[in-house]
């Protein structure tokens, strides 16, 4: 979908990534959006009003005071005329101040008067992300519906190392593009994990198994045609990422799990990787080599990840809706709903791929829907019919409008 036509309302506060937000103002000016920028006092002091005016080709606000005609209530129709409100970066402050509804300059006062979906990509060190403070006030802006992007993992300016960084532009982006989206799932952010996981033995071998991630691609492209905004984890696959949506490539159940925690906050997470549940205990660093007396290597394994089940439990921080995948080889039912209480997922999608059936690594796929209310058998089928009807499904459980996750667990994202 292009943002040609469509106009942001870009707030600058004032962190040290504020120079990042020129690159956003240049990816959404290429894709022929319209943006109008406001930048904080301390916003100033990172980037200069001309060089936003230059890239934004509009008038930049600074001052409450100053919109040309107050008698027509500049700050109303400022926060009025976008069809979406962004703070990029949004630094603690922003964010406190939007949690207690303070208006006392010209950003916070737009921010408070809007009747626009609104999109922060936090932006702080990492004790000050982590600080119980910040904590409440992102578990309260997004009980409120405000969006979400962000913070990345890494370096930081300060030296220090940990969640803070501002989310990279492309992947800002792209949430802005996720919550114009028409479609029932607009706004919303969906966590798909797909493929299989390879565990490395050596540098050369490794366990896999026979996924292909066609059912979990195929339910993110879904997914994304529905309005909402992707992250795909995806294992070793052979099938193309999908259009639109953004693609996390790992290797290992422990990756795996990493890229999980790193995508959320997230409203539905879809767990369709056929993760490995071991891994060699202690992968060999040198290729293992035949011995003379011809005795094979005894391999120790040892438990992975449960994936699906950690982000199950992953507090306020849960996805809105948890939906398992469960590959069965007999007594589907039975395993099903024992997999759905045992790990606090909503749904399960059990499918028998016993010898015959052709659904792992093939292109179409018979499954049964476990929920709440009971399984539901759905008809053999293509596996992107399969996806469109699951995100069908997803859509009405998550119903329209914003983002529904009720809070953020902060520490829960340390990897
Ligand atoms: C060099 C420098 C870098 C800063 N970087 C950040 C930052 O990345 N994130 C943040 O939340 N605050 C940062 N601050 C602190 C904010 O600038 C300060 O809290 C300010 O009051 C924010 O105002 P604003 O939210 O109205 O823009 C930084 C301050 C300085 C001096």
């Amino acid at each position: 979908m292009s943002l040609a036509g469509k106009r942001v309302l870009l707030i600058v506060s004032g962190g040290i990534a504020a120079y990042k937000a020129l690159e956003l103002v240049r990816l959404l000016r290429r894709d022929g959006c319209g943006v109008t920028a406001v930048l904080t006092q301390a916003a100033e002091q990172f980037v200069t009003p001309l060089s936003v005016q230059a890239l934004t080709e509009h008038r930049v606000y600074t001052n409450l005071f100053s919109l040309t005609d107050e008698s027509e209530m500049g700050h109303i129709q400022l926060s009025r005329a976008a069809d979406l409100v962004v703070v990029a970066p949004a630094t603690a402050n922003i964010l406190a101040k939007m949690a207690a509804g303070i208006a006392d300059d010209l950003p916070t006062t737009l921010l408070l008067a809007t009747d626009k979906r609104v999109l922060v990509a936090p932006a702080m060190n990492v004790r000050m992300w982590e600080h119980a403070a910040t904590v409440a006030n992102m578990a309260t802006l997004m009980a409120r519906g405000v969006a979400v992007v962000g913070p990345d993992e890494g370096a930081m300016a300060c030296n220090e190392y940990g969640f803070g960084r501002l989310a990279e532009p492309p992947s800002i982006f792209a949430a802005i593009r996720g919550s114009l989206a028409p479609g029932p799932l607009a706004g919303k952010h969906a966590l798909v994990t797909s493929g299989p996981t390879h565990e490395p033995i050596d540098p050369v071998r490794y366990i896999a198994n026979r996924s292909s991630g066609r059912q979990g691609h195929a339910i993110a492209a879904a997914l994304a045609a529905l309005g909402a905004r992707v992250t795909l984890v995806s294992g070793p696959v052979s099938v193309a990422d999908p259009a639109g949506v953004e693609v996390r490539h790992v290797e290992t159940a422990e990756q795996m799990l990493a890229a999980c925690r790193l995508a959320l906050p997230a409203d539905v997470g879809v767990f369709a990787a056929a993760v490995a549940d071991w891994r060699v205990a202690h992968a060999a660093d040198l290729k293992l080599k035949k011995t003379p007396a011809g005795s094979p290597p005894e391999l120790t394994l040892t438990q992975n990840p449960d994936i699906l089940a950690t982000i199950a439990a992953a507090g306020p921080l849960r996805p809105t809706l948890v939906v398992g995948f469960a590959a069965e080889t007999h007594d589907l039912r039975m395993h099903a709903e024992d997999k759905r209480r045992r790990k606090n997922c909503d749904w399960i999608v059990a499918n028998d791929v016993g010898a015959g059936t052709g659904i792992m690594g093939g292109t179409e796929n018979e499954v049964v829907l476990f929920t709440e209310a009971g399984a539901e058998p759905w008809p053999r089928a293509g596996k992107d019919e399969v996806a469109r009807r699951l995100a069908g499904r997803i859509a009405e459980a998550l119903g329209g409008g914003g983002p529904t996750n009720t809070g953020v667990e902060i520490a829960a994202r340390t990897p």
